[in-house]
């Protein structure tokens, strides 16, 4: 196992879960109450027996103010109070959910994560910004506080499904690209092993990403600029996934390939390394061809919304795989391609 620590999080990547109250000081709270996916819970259920739990269906359409008000019926039913520890056992959805409850219930209690997929433990789990939707509209209502602990049991992977498992690596190669050449290096020759979930190469991989991660929320907890970063390919991938539907790695992994090839934005990304970056894409089946979709369509979207708040679009692109930029270009530039 190893720690990592950021702000004063630490993240035990590679923990077992049943090693809870050992890693983590459980006994100054009343009681801990788990915050558990339906899903996980019916797979390893007999790994949840020592502590109390509220169980959230599998889905989006949880992240809302009307489930969260559920949750909260079921912690004053269950007794919980000031000095109650929740954690949440599940992949981005139950991360959010819980980071929310926990912020706001009593006006804030302590809260904890054990992600259980690929994208929840390299991504959804560390960082602090936990919300719910309304209507159309993704995360407009949250709050920004960080958990107590995340416990990364590399365990929960092996019931992964496999588009689970791509959602996660679309992921772990922006961090590459954003950040360390070597790590998406890395990557490229461990292609096979990953597929594979090798548990040594798994392991590396998570610890990378939870590495690079943390350090730019640490830095930069607020998104004042550092932290614009992570939202390379997300800027259309948001949109990719509102407007087709698709999940959440596969809608980043075409945000990422139309940012990297959009020619009317200024950037520095060789077409060697756009196509390395779009074959490592492909590697782990996640899709790559954006013309199979009404792109055109969905650019205006995504302008036409951007356009109601600036004249101005903030892109992240490449300079190069492993350093990445903030780009600001004139929304109308873009428009009259
Ligand atoms: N909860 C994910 C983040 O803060 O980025």
């Amino acid at each position: 196992m190893k720690i990592i620590h950021y702000k004063s999080t630490p993240v035990f990547v590679d923990g077992k879960w049943e090693d809870l109250p050992k890693l983590v000081d459980i006994s100054g709270y009343s009681k801990v109450i788990l915050v558990i996916d339906e899903n996980v819970f019916r797979l390893w259920e007999n790994r949840f027996t020592q502590f109390e739990y509220l169980i959230v269906p599998s889905g989006e359409e949880q992240k809302s103010l009307v489930f969260v008000e559920k949750l909260v019926q079921g912690l004053i039913a269950l007794g919980a109070d000031r000095s109650t520890l929740l954690v949440g056992v599940g992949g981005g959805v139950v991360c959010d959910i819980t980071g929310f409850l926990g912020a706001v219930f009593m006006r804030g209690i302590d809260f904890g994560f054990a992600p259980t997929t690929l994208l929840a433990q390299v991504d959804a789990a560390i960082g602090g910004k936990n919300g719910v939707n309304t209507g159309d509209y993704k995360n407009m209502i949250g709050t920004i506080v960080q958990p107590k602990f995340i416990l990364t049991d590399l365990l929960f992977l092996n019931t992964l499904p496999v588009i689970e498992f791509a959602n996660g690596m679309a992921e772990i190669i922006k961090h590459g690209c954003i950040a360390d050449a070597t790590y998406f290096s890395y990557i490229e020759s461990n292609v096979e092993a990953i597929t594979k979930r090798q548990l040594d190469v798994l392991r590396f991989v998570i610890q990378r990403s939870v590495e690079i991660k943390a350090s730019i929320v640490a830095q930069d907890e607020r998104e004042s600029g550092l932290r614009k970063l992570l939202n390379y390919g997300h800027t259309f991938g948001h949109a990719i996934e509102k407007k087709f539907g698709l999940p959440h790695g596969y809608s980043v992994s075409l945000g990422i390939m139309l940012v990297n090839t959009l020619v009317v934005i200024p950037q520095n990304l060789k077409a060697d390394e756009s196509l390395r970056i779009r074959q490592l894409l492909a590697n782990f089946g996640l899709p790559v061809n954006y013309e199979e979709y009404p792109i055109k369509e969905l650019l205006e979207l995504v302008l036409h919304d951007k356009k109601r708040l600036s004249d101005e679009l903030h892109l992240i692109t490449l300079k190069t795989i492993g350093q990445a930029e903030i780009v600001p270009f004139k929304i109308d530039k873009l428009t009259k391609e």
